[in-house]
């Protein structure tokens, strides 16, 4: 990066309010991104469940880097760059089971641990300085386990992941994601900035327009956001009204009996998300109607659904979580974890996404979209990873979640509006999208180091929510 392209960025800095255009469509900023943001922070690469025996891998392709993640023992997991130390080939691609590394070009190999397990003809390097295993091993990053995933960071000196996940933990433990496996696992490229298909997924400010079926039985649909340091998170803390009722921008009267609304709530997301809520959840919630009282608020009637619930899972085998009432209210409706990780979470299921650039495009991104469900031990379904990798593969994303494809309906539009002479900069709400403006505070924290001064901003909760 030369200093005359980085003058060419906007210095202007991210408020709660204030989000410059250029984050999202310059190329100077994405390469800065590349260079100071991505070798530097945790981010996950898979899921522990990928990586269930001794040698198996996945590989995981960041800009136009690969690192190639791998179980080198019952209680190791290692991950390295992908690309073979001799004449840089990458080394595999995908995920798969090995014994070694074998680079296909002149055939060196490296043992699971990345130590050299061959070079073809070695005497050849006899002499030569910087030849020993050593030299010659992969180059090996940093990993880390939290809720089932695996974390990767290239920065040798990283703070351990669970500093940098702090105080997520803390929040999420009790609901057990390592126990969480793949229902479904989908892989979509976009139109637009990772960021702005990470961001239709951190506020709940766009549901009211861009889902509007959402508010006949979710209540009230106004949102407040959080910053946790790095990470944000959003909830529902001022709602007026509670879920099963309509929301007040429907102009519908509060209905006397809540059930109904509730047993459609879980109808309405098995069916059209697919995801968070599970189909045993959604079976258990019909209850309600005979084993409750027409005229029970909504406080008398969580509890009997949720035990519905929990009872259906348990008899499943697939077990439950210690999460309080009061626990399940704390966490919140849906995570960011800096950078490019959500997910929105119930007690036996959770919905993560994760956006990547998709190589030195700032137009373009790759999305993955796991939806994940707590299973009988034996009972989840095969793993098939689906890729929509063709250009307008995201157009036929209905068949998969009509929520969804509603979301990413917006998103070639904005990466394409937010280039017009007219637009300087997202206003996000001050209130409801602090955890989209929160991301940019600290990307430019990372990847403009210049602006390092001005961020920082760590742990204020706007809304007043306790932390
Ligand atoms: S490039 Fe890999 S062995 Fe030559
Ligand atoms: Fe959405």
């Amino acid at each position: 990066m030369t200093s005359s392209k980085s003058k060419t960025l906007n210095p202007a800095i991210v408020r709660d309010d204030f989000v410059p255009a250029e984050d999202y469509t310059s190329r100077d900023f994405l390469e800065k991104e590349k260079q100071k943001l991505w070798t530097k922070v945790w981010q996950v690469a898979c899921r522990e469940e990928e990586l269930k025996s001794v040698g198996d891998f996945v590989t995981y392709n960041i800009h136009d880097e690969s690192f190639v993640v791998v179980r080198t023992a019952e209680d190791r997991i290692q991950a390295f760059y992908n690309v073979c130390m001799h004449r840089g080939r990458r080394l595999t691609a995908g995920c798969g089971r090995t014994r070694v590394f074998h680079c296909n070009y002149h055939g060196w190999r490296w043992n699971l641990d990345g130590s050299l397990n061959r070079i073809l003809d070695r005497d050849d390097w006899k002499g030569c300085p910087s030849v020993s295993d050593e030299d010659f091993s992969l180059r090996e990053v940093k990993t880390g386990t939290w809720g089932g995933f695996v974390y990767i960071n290239p920065d040798p000196d990283a703070e351990p992941l669970a500093d940098y996940l702090a105080p997520m933990p803390d929040f999420i433990d009790p609901f057990e994601f390592e126990k969480l496996r793949y229902r479904w696992y989908v892989s979509v490229k976009l139109p637009c900035n990772w960021k702005v298909a990470l961001e239709a997924f951190n506020e709940g400010y766009h549901v009211a327009a861009t889902h509007p079926q959402l508010l006949e039985n979710a209540g009230d649909d106004v949102t407040r956001s959080f910053i946790y340091g790095k990470h944000g998170m959003f909830a529902y803390p001022t709602a007026t009204r509670p879920w099963g009722a309509p929301s007040p921008r429907t102009g519908k009267p509060l209905p006397e009996d809540l059930r109904p609304g509730l047993v459609n709530f879980f109808d309405e997301m098995n069916h059209t998300l697919r995801a968070i809520y599970t189909e045993r959840d959604t079976e258990a919630v019909r209850r309600l109607m005979t084993e409750t009282e027409p005229s029970a608020d909504i406080n008398t009637l969580m509890e009997p659904m949720v035990g519905f619930q929990r009872e259906a899972a348990e008899a499943s085998g697939a077990g439950w979580p210690e999460v309080t009432m009061e626990q399940f209210g704390k966490a919140g409706v849906n995570w960011h974890v800096f950078p490019n990780q959500i997910f929105l979470m119930y007690f036996d299921g959770a919905l993560c996404y994760r956006a990547r650039p998709n190589g030195d495009d700032p137009d373009s991104c790759i999305y993955d979209i796991w939806s994940l469900v707590r299973y009988a031990p034996g009972a989840e379904p095969r793993l098939e990873r689906q890729n929509f990798y063709g250009d307008d593969d995201w157009k036929n994303f209905g068949a998969i979640s009509i929520i969804l494809q509603q979301d990413f309906d917006n998103m070639e539009q904005v990466q394409k509006g937010m280039k017009s002479a007219a637009f300087n900069a997202a206003r996000t709400s001050p209130l409801q999208e602090t955890s989209v403006s929160n991301l940019h505070r600290w990307v430019r924290h990372y990847a403009m180091e210049e602006d390092r001064s001005e961020t920082g901003r760590k742990g204020t909760a706007a809304g007043g929510l306790p932390q």
